[in-house]
């Protein structure tokens, strides 16, 4: 690059050749810079403090005054050039450095969007969501409880003794674990633990569902090994199967919003409730049409119940009921399989949105 040394250009005997090359010279050196410090570098190699065109104009006051002017104003031309070449070669590399950087930032606005995917209420949360908004409006709490259950809670406090054959009715899965009489923790297979838990903790009257998961060794076209329940319990002093009738039935009604439906409520047995009864609920739509589904157990709390509430059996007495929340969604949308629910098809579960 720039050969030539300021002292090897003498303002007294330079021609305007040499002068004209100095000017190319500074051109092509700013030209070669391709960063902004490069440029600055060869600037001053020209019109720094030693630059050749500063030292020519230093050296100007060796020279008679009218050559002095002469020379002077031929320098001033030949600097005013280099000056020029220099901001537009600043001036490009500037857009050159802010092209750059728009590329690096730049966004692709043809791009198809990222998207994001709306998503929905699954059809058995719904039916939960539903429920409680249904009971909320007729003065019922709303409870949640461990699903991970202690065997008292789960079957001797609701009258259903070790080795008690009726345990059988849930077959039941445990995790690894004992409780402190040395029985393994079941998964609860019903929210009837609920029941015990809230009228332990609250004086009646007593209005409350518990809805939640649940879990059985069961898995066909009506049961799933994972399921969900909502339990209902009324307890005060005069509480009675018409009030379970009568409050079930409207509860039915409200949630299939018509009146229109056929129900039946068939003697069945529980060891927690005496009378007890199970509710089934006639398919009107779908392919199971015309068939029965049973969606509830329910019936008025056993006296030996009511004392594990910690409360008196000849004061206080009601009803209380679990219903399956899967059932009840088969039967709004005449759904004839409940496993559907748990495949994650989304082109099932799109239809409920
Ligand atoms: C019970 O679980 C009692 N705890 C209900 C009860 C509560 C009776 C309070 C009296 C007083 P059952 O085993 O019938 O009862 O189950 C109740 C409902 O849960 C059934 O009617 C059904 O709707 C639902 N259900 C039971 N097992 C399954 C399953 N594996 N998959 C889906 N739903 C089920
Ligand atoms: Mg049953």
């Amino acid at each position: 690059m720039g050969s030539m040394r300021p002292s090897d250009f003498n303002v007294l005997e330079y021609k305007m050749q040499d002068l004209s090359e100095l000017i190319e010279s500074a051109k092509r050196e700013f030209a070669e810079a391709g960063q902004a410090a490069a440029l600055e570098d060869a600037k001053a190699r020209y019109l720094g403090k030693t630059g050749r065109l500063t030292m020519l104009m230093k050296e100007l006051g060796k020279l008679a005054p009218e050559e002095r002017r002469a020379r002077g104003q031929e320098i001033n031309r030949a600097k005013a050039q280099v000056e020029e070449a220099l901001n537009a070669r600043r001036e490009a590399l500037a857009d050159e450095a802010l092209k750059q950087k728009l590329a690096a930032e730049s966004i692709d606005v043809t791009l198809p969007g990222r998207g994001r995917s709306e998503g929905g209420i699954h059809p058995v949360i719904r039916t939960w969501m539903r429920v409680e908004e249904i009971f909320r409006s007729i003065g019922f709490d709303v409870a949640d409880g461990p699903e991970i259950e202690s065997d008292w809670f789960s079957f001797t406090a609701l009258n259903n003794p070790p080795n008690h054959p009726a345990r059988s009715m849930q077959d039941t899965f445990y995790v690894d674990r004992n409780d402190d009489e040395g029985r393994p923790l079941p998964l609860r297979p019903h929210t009837s633990p609920m029941q015990v838990r809230y009228a332990r903790t609250h004086q009646p009257p007593i209005k409350v569902i518990a809805p939640g998961r649940t879990y059985r060794v069961d898995s066909d076209a009506t049961h799933s090994p994972m399921f969900h329940q909502v339990e209902g319990l009324w307890i005060d002093e005069n509480i009675s199967f018409t009030d379970l009738k009568g409050v079930y039935s409207d509860f039915l009604r409200c949630f299939f919003e018509t009146n229109d439906l056929i129900v039946r409520f068939r003697p069945s047995y529980f060891p927690f409730t005496e009378p007890s009864v199970e509710v089934d609920m006639m398919f009107t739509s779908g392919p199971r049409k015309g068939r029965w589904l049973e969606i509830s157990g329910a019936g008025e709390v056993h006296p030996n119940v009511v004392r594990n509430y910690g409360l008196d059996p000849e004061k206080y007495i009601g009803f209380a009921f679990g219903s399956g929340l899967e059932r009840l969604t088969m039967l709004r949308y005449g759904i004839d399989d409940l496993r559907l629910f748990f495949e994650g098809d989304l082109r099932f579960l799109k239809q409920f949105n």
